[in-house]
């Protein structure tokens, strides 16, 4: 039986710097073990873009642990945990992830015994993960439903086992949609058309990249504000988590440092000048197929007047110019969320997979 250790993952001064093997080595191992759950390698991560996160800690603090075996200094293993600094300063956010040829050795049992002790020395008292499922199994007797009453996991996979065995508790089901791109430029525009007709004069598309512009870094932040609090939670013990320009841009430097690029566009109320709405592509570096779809908000006071479609349909004719080599963008949804994941499938999104979101109380 071999034995490991785990140790903190040092942020080098570069990728290239001499110090930087336990971060190359971290970048590779979750690589490994994401690319494992989804069959693709369209989730990896490059070393610069694990940098980039890890140097900038001004929101959150960001735990990173190698596990190494003590024969030969083999990656195993790591343990990532971001504990916000300021809002939610109750919580964590907690990933484990174990190498398939070292699981079943009790490594994942001691990450988490790990995850727990950091967690209570940083005065957390609830603790967030997720478990990734390429399909979601049909209604039976093996799986599980979250509080929400909505999504499946499998009750038998290893991840709900390790999860179950130690008391986190299934709070919510996201889906994972898949949309091919480019999508006919005929269609989004049909789209955009109906939606622009739906809203009315009263509200303007504007477009961005990775800059918010000065005239709307502020309505900017009071939109990220909102998204903390106006999505469904589920049972997550999430309060609002409050942006200003600030952190907008500190967090587009950090996005710059990574290597990453944003395309948002925004639904402009013109009679107020404040913005309504917003929806963020989120383009990785070293994969010109793959974009993110990151939050889709239309803030409380203005839905139903088709907004979400407008931005969304505008923001994929803007990834067609911009970044014509996309072949997939992926979104994450609470399964709950039945508005949103109307959009992405007029949009032709298609469900693949998803993910179970637990919540462990460490108070309880
Ligand atoms: C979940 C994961 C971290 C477990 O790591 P591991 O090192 O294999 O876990 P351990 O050996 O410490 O197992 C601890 C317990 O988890 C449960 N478990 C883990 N894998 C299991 C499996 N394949 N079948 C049944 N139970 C399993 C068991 O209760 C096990 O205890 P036991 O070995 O005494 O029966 C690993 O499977 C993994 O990396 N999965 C992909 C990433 C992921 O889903 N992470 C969790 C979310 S953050």
């Amino acid at each position: 039986m071999p034995s490991w250790s785990s140790h903190e993952v040092p942020v080098p001064s570069s990728v290239d710097a001499a110090d930087a093997g336990p971060l190359l080595a971290l970048t590779a191992v979750s690589n490994d073990v994401v690319a494992h759950e989804w069959g693709s390698r369209d989730y990896d991560r490059t070393p610069q873009e694990v940098l980039g996160s890890l140097r900038d800690q001004t929101y959150v603090r960001k735990v990173r642990q190698l596990v190494t075996s003590d024969d030969d200094g083999t990656p195993m293993a790591y343990l990532a945990m971001n504990l916000p600094l300021q809002d939610n300063t109750h919580t964590g956010l907690v990933e484990i992830g174990v190498l398939p040829q070292f699981r079943r050795q009790g490594i994942g049992a001691a990450l988490h015994d790990e995850a727990l002790r950091i967690a209570r020395a940083a005065g957390r008292r609830a603790l967030t993960a997720s478990t990734d499922q390429r399909e979601e199994p049909a209604q039976g007797p093996a799986t599980l439903v979250p509080s929400t009453g909505t999504g499946r996991v499998s009750a038998d996979a290893p991840a709900t086992r390790f999860a179950t065995a130690r008391g986190w508790q299934l709070e919510q089901v996201a889906r994972r949609s898949v949309l091919q791109v480019p999508v006919d430029d005929g269609a989004l525009a049909e789209h955009r058309a109906a939606a622009q007709a739906a809203a009315g004069d009263e509200y303007r598309v504007v477009h961005w990249g990775s800059h918010a512009p000065d005239e709307w870094v502020d309505e900017y932040a009071r939109l990220n504000t909102r998204m903390s609090t106006d999505v469904p939670l589920g049972g997550l013990d999430f309060e609002e988590d409050v942006w200003d320009a600030t952190r907008i841009r500190t967090t587009e430097a950090q996005f710059v440092d990574r290597g990453i690029e944003l395309v948002v566009a925004a639904a402009e109320h013109v009679p107020t000048h404040t913005l309504a709405a917003y929806t963020t592509l989120m383009l990785p570096p070293e994969n010109e197929e793959f974009v993110h779809q990151e939050d889709t908000l239309v803030v409380k006071e203005h839905r139903g007047r088709r907004l979400g479609m407008l931005v969304k349909a505008a923001n994929l004719q803007r990834l067609a110019e911009v970044r014509p080599q996309a072949r997939r963008v992926a979104t994450w949804n609470a399964e709950e969320n039945s508005y949103m994941l109307r959009i992405n499938i007029d949009l032709g999104f298609r469900p693949s997979g998803g993910a179970g979101e637990w919540q462990l109380r460490l108070d309880a």
